[in-house]
């Protein structure tokens, strides 16, 4: 079972959102995430909210969704741009993430930026991205996404290595990611990714290597590579606690993000968030960009998250539930919180020092100030970025995050 939402106030039946956030909500970039939540078959280490054919039973109609989503985006629509139609700015990112955007017709993915763009405006510059399984894309499926306006595609390739391809359950055969990166670049895309996981069961660095290795090779512009999360109520978490299969090391993924890094940095690419690495500024994620610098976007689908202005709100997971939501005209979100100035401060430290620009130590209140240079001679912060007013970790330091901002936010 995916694991349950986050608590929070009941939003309003008509998705309206308070006065005070709605005055706050311009002068910001404004992007659109699209949740697709299907998948052909789930990956054992998976707890995204994505559903098979069988586990959707037959209230659900994949052919349908476009026009949900559709549906939603007139409400967000409404909710935005209520008593001020110019206050969002055009979007600047679309993001279709899943479950398998590309199980669906690429002229349905097409429908629904045509509806963000007559809804809101697109900007002229506007970075439109979908994930894509290798086994579900053609050429022919991919010229067409770029005909549609898409500038970028994110590969889940994942390993190189078959016995690991096996052991994540990916349904894709080995070389099959590589392809798909000299499809798309046929087919015009300049900006192409690759997602990486290390550290799964049986991985030997020598595996982690090859992996690296061929997804240089493949010659996109942006890889990402997360360390596999045993992740509660999935198929590989019970694996992993009957013995059937070994819990991932933490050494042994330590020691494959410094491979990662190293391995990337010599081929070109430049880290510029913890898990993120691009080949040039221009081939930078600025969806992620967007999440990562507390700006507005919407999250179309079921599941999805949204924020706007310090209010975070999240829809109802189960996509029959969602459809007859917003086919009747109800906002689909389950639930909403208002962060205060606190929480605020914290999520802007938990993400801004998983960046390479990092964090302006003026942002910090002065406990945590002072606790910088301790951090620097650990070797966790860069010293010369410190001089410089900002805090940014060092690849040692980036290898201990969590404990960074525990030490600047929660040590007394
Ligand atoms: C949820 S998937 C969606 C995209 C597409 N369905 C795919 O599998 O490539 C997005 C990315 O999340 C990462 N991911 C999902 N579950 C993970 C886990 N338990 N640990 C580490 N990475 C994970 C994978 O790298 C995957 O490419
Ligand atoms: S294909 Fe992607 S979204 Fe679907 S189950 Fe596998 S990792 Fe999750």
């Amino acid at each position: 079972m995916p694991p349950a939402l986050p608590t929070g106030d009941p939003p309003p039946p008509d998705g309206r959102l308070p006065n005070p956030v709605l005055d706050r909500a311009g002068g910001v970039p404004f992007g659109v995430y699209v949740h697709v939540p299907f998948c052909q078959v789930r990956c054992g280490y998976c707890d995204f909210n994505t559903y098979t054919a069988a586990e959707l039973g037959s209230g659900v109609n994949r052919s349908a969704y476009a026009d949900t989503v559709i549906a939603e985006l007139a409400l967000a629509s409404n909710v935005l741009r209520r008593g001020d139609p110019t206050r969002i700015p055009p979007v600047t990112s679309v993001f279709f993430g899943g479950g398998t955007p590309t199980l669906l017709p690429a002229e349905h993915l097409g429908l629904i930026v045509r509806e963000i763009r007559d809804r809101f405006g697109l900007a002229p510059d506007v970075e439109i991205t979908t994930e894509a399984n290798p086994e579900t894309v053609t050429p022919g499926y991919l010229a067409k996404l770029r005909e549609l306006g898409f500038t970028r595609i994110s590969i889940g390739m994942q390993s190189a290595v078959p016995r690991v391809l096996a052991v994540l359950d990916r349904q894709h055969r080995p070389g099959r990611p590589e392809e798909v990166v000299a499809e798309a670049r046929a087919a015009g895309f300049e900006h192409v990714n690759l997602d990486l996981i290390y550290g799964a069961p049986y991985e030997t660095d020598t595996d982690w290597q090859a992996t690296l290795d061929a997804a240089i090779a493949a010659d996109p512009d942006h890889v990402s590579a997360y360390a596999l999360v045993v992740e509660k109520g999935t198929a590989l978490a019970r694996q992993v606690r009957s013995g059937v299969v070994p819990a991932p090391d933490d050494d042994a993924q330590a020691d494959r993000y410094v491979m990662a890094d190293d391995t990337l940095r010599a081929a070109g690419f430049e880290w510029y968030e913890i898990s993120n690495w691009a080949r040039s500024p221009e081939a930078r994620c600025r969806h992620n960009d967007l999440y990562w610098s507390d700006a507005n976007w919407w999250g179309l689908g079921p599941g999805a998250h949204s924020h706007v202005a310090g209010l975070r709100w999240w829809n109802v997971k189960h996509p029959s539930r969602y459809a007859s939501l917003v086919e009747s005209g109800r906002s689909p979100a389950a639930g909403r919180e208002l962060l205060d100035e606190d929480a605020r401060l914290t999520e802007l430290v938990m993400l801004a020092v998983r960046r390479r620009e990092g964090l302006a130590c003026e942002r910090l209140p002065e406990p945590a100030r002072a606790r910088i240079p301790q951090l620097a001679s650990w070797g966790l912060v860069d010293p010369s970025a410190v001089d410089d007013g900002r805090l940014v970790l060092t690849q040692r330091g980036r290898l201990m995050a969590d404990a960074v901002v525990k030490e600047l936010l929660f040590t007394s």
